[in-house]
């Protein structure tokens, strides 16, 4: 990843920038994906910050903006990889991978004894980073998130 952007932690204060990222980022899916699934990926500031006090969320920081966001829900020994997006004019400089690599350690470093993820076919740019990372085709569920296919994927940790 290129300098000078990082990756760290989220924090609470960070609710209101990543809420924003997230509409941004969703809302160019506007006619492409089902409204409530594009919806519920689109938390409020508020209910951001629920996410933030329950989960492991981390960021990519560009000069105190928010540019790229993931989060890890562990459960079972299993880290669900979750939640990943980028802000567009940042796209293509390795941020994306910079915060699967991140998740991975994590995972890692609690115990896990994988990292997997669901998503939906027409995200081709994110099929191909986890593929790239790893990350096998385990699954296939079809109309499952409000009428979309949905394709799950795994990278075991050793
Ligand atoms: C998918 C996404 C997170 C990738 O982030 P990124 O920071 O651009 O990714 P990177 O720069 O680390 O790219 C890593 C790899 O991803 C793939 N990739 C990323 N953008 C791509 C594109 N436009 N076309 C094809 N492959 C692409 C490539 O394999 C790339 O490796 P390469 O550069 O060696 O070819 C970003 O495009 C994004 O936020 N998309 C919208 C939201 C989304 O799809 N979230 C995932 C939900 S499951």
């Amino acid at each position: 990843m290129n300098d000078p952007t990082s990756i760290r932690l989220a924090r609470s204060t960070d609710a209101e920038q990543i809420s924003r990222l997230y509409k941004d980022v969703w809302d160019e899916y506007r006619d492409e994906f089902p409204d409530e699934l594009r919806i519920s990926r689109q938390p409020s500031p508020e209910e951001m910050k629920t996410w933030l006090g329950r989960e492991t969320y981390f960021v990519a920081v560009d000069d105190d903006e928010i540019v790229g966001v993931v989060g890890c829900i562990m459960e079972h020994g299993a880290c669900l990889l979750t939640h990943m997006a980028i802000e567009k004019a940042y796209r293509r400089r390795g941020i994306g991978t910079a915060l699967t690599n991140t998740v991975i350690q994590h995972a890692k470093s609690n115990g896990a004894f994988k990292v997997w993820l669901d998503t939906v076919p027409i995200l081709r740019e994110a099929i191909s980073l986890y593929k790239k990372l790893g990350f096998l085709k385990s699954g296939h569920l079809k109309r499952h998130f409000w009428g979309a296919d949905v394709e799950l994927y795994e990278l075991v940790l050793t």
